[in-house]
C-alpha cells in the first residue's frame, strides 16, 4: 500500500477562496468560499476580492483539514496558486501559504492556475477519465480562452487563444445585458435549456483558425437587445429562453469549430476541457456527441473541478512533489504568469 502523502492546495486567484487536501491522487476535501459581494457590482471588484480572501482563508483551510480528518502537522507540502489572476487576490494565498509552509517546515509548491485547470483531469474520482499524452486542452474560463497542446504534465504549448475577451466574459457580459446577475454564465445555461437555439442567429466572429474573439459578439447582443426592446419593452422577459439558447448555441458552435481546426492542425484527437465554462451543458453535450460524430476521445471534468477550486491546485502540487519541483522561499505572485 502506498504511504499517505497529504498535500494542501490553496486557490485565491479571483473571487473564490478555496482549500483542498489530496492524498495520492484522491481528494479528501475540497472547500470553496465563493464571494457573493461581487454580484451587486456585475463583476469582480479586485479590492473587495482581496479583503474577502483575507477574511475567508483561515476558516477555509481549517475546514479543509477538518473534512480531510487530518492535522496540519500531517501535511507533506503546500501548493498555492502563484498566477495568473488578480494581484491583490493572489497575494493573500501566496503570503498565507508561504507562512504556513515556513511554520510547518515543509516544502512550498507554486502552481499555474491555467495548468491546474488542465491537470484537474488527473484527479482520481468517479466519473472522471484521465487523458493520455499528447492531448489538446480547451481551457475556457472567465479570464482565459486557450487551446493548449499538452505533451506531458508540464510540457504545454498554447496553440490558440482569444485576441480580446474570454468566453466566460462573453457569457457574463451578455447575461448582464439581459439583466441577469453576475456571474451570468450558469444562468444563460439554465435558461437555454428551455429555448430554441436557432431562434436568433448571431454571427460567429472571424479571426485566425485557432484564435478566438468574443468582443464583437457582446456588441452584437447589445445592439440586438436595444433594437428589439425599442419595438417591444418586454422583449427580453418574453424571449429569455430563446435568446439564451441562441447565444449558447453560437458560442458552443464557435468553440467546436476551433477544436476541429486544432485537431486538423495537430492530428491529435484526444480532447480535454477545463475552466469554469466547461461546466456549461452545451459544450459538455457537443463534446460527448463529437465522440461518435468525429471519433474523438473527450474528457470532461466533474462539475466541482470545473470552476475555480483548490483540488486542481492540490493535484498539481502532488505531481510537482513527485518530481521534486519546489518553490524557492522568495517566490512571488505573478498576475500574468505564463506556462
Ligand atoms: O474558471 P472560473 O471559475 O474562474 C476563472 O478563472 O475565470 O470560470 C468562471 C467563468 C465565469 O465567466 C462563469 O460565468 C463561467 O465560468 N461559467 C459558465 C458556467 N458555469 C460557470 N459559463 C457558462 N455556462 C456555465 N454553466
Ligand atoms: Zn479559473
Amino acid at each position: 500500500m502506498k504511504q499517505n502523502c497529504y498535500i494542501l492546495g490553496i486557490e485565491s486567484s479571483c473571487d473564490d477562496t478555496a482549500a483542498a487536501v489530496i492524498n495520492n491522487g484522491h481528494i479528501l476535501s475540497n472547500v470553496v468560499a465563493t464571494q457573493k459581494i461581487h454580484e451587486e457590482y456585475g463583476g469582480v471588484v479586485p479590492e473587495l476580492a482581496s479583503r474577502a480572501h483575507q477574511k475567508n482563508i483561515v476558516p477555509v483551510v481549517h475546514q479543509a483539514l477538518r473534512k480531510a480528518n487530518i492535522d496540519k502537522k500531517d501535511l507533506k507540502a503546500i501548493a498555492f496558486t502563484r498566477g495568473p489572476g488578480l494581484m491583490g487576490a493572489l497575494l493573500v494565498g501566496t503570503s498565507f501559504s508561504k507562512s504556513l509552509a515556513l511554520g510547518l517546515g515543509i516544502p512550498l509548491i507554486d502552481v499555474n492556475h491555467m495548468q491546474a485547470h488542465i491537470l484537474a483531469h488527473f484527479i482520481k474520482a468517479d466519473g472522471q477519465t484521465t487523458p493520455s499524452f499528447p492531448f489538446l486542452a480547451l481551457t475556457i474560463s472567465g479570464g482565459h480562452t486557450q487551446i493548449v497542446k499538452v505533451t506531458n504534465y508540464f510540457e504545454m504549448e498554447v496553440i490558440g487563444q482569444t485576441i480580446d475577451d474570454a468566453v466566460g466574459e462573453a457569457f457574463d457580459k451578455s447575461a448582464k445585458i439581459l439583466g441577469l446577475p453576475y456571474p451570468g454564465g450558469p444562468l444563460i445555461d439554465k435558461y437555454a435549456k428551455d429555448g430554441n437555439p436557432k431562434a436568433y442567429p448571431f454571427t460567429k466572429p472571424k479571426v485566425g483558425p485557432l484564435d478566438f474573439s468574443f468582443s464583437g459578439l457582446k456588441t452584437a447582443v447589445l445592439y440586438f437587445i436595444e433594437r428589439e426592446t425599442a419595438k417591444n419593452p418586454n422583449f427580453v422577459a418574453e424571449n429569455r429562453a430563446d435568446i439564451c439558447a441562441s447565444l449558447q448555441f453560437t458560442i458552443v458552435d464557435y468553440l467546436m469549430d476551433k477544436l476541429k481546426n486544432a485537431v486538423k492542425a495537430t492530428g491529435i484527437t484526444e480532447i480535454a476541457i477545463g475552466g469554469g465554462v466547461s461546466a456549461n451543458s452545451g459544450i459538455r453535450k457537443a463534446l460527448s456527441d463529437a465522440e461518435t460524430s468525429y471519433g474523438w476521445k473527450t474528457h470532461v471534468p466533474n462539475f466541482e473541478y470545473c470552476t475555480d477550486n483548490a483540488a486542481m491546485i492540490a493535484i498539481v502540487g502532488q505531481l510537482k512533489y513527485e518530481e521534486g519541483q519546489f518553490a524557492k522561499s522568495d517566490v512571488v505572485a505573478s498576475a500574468r504568469l505564463k506556462f
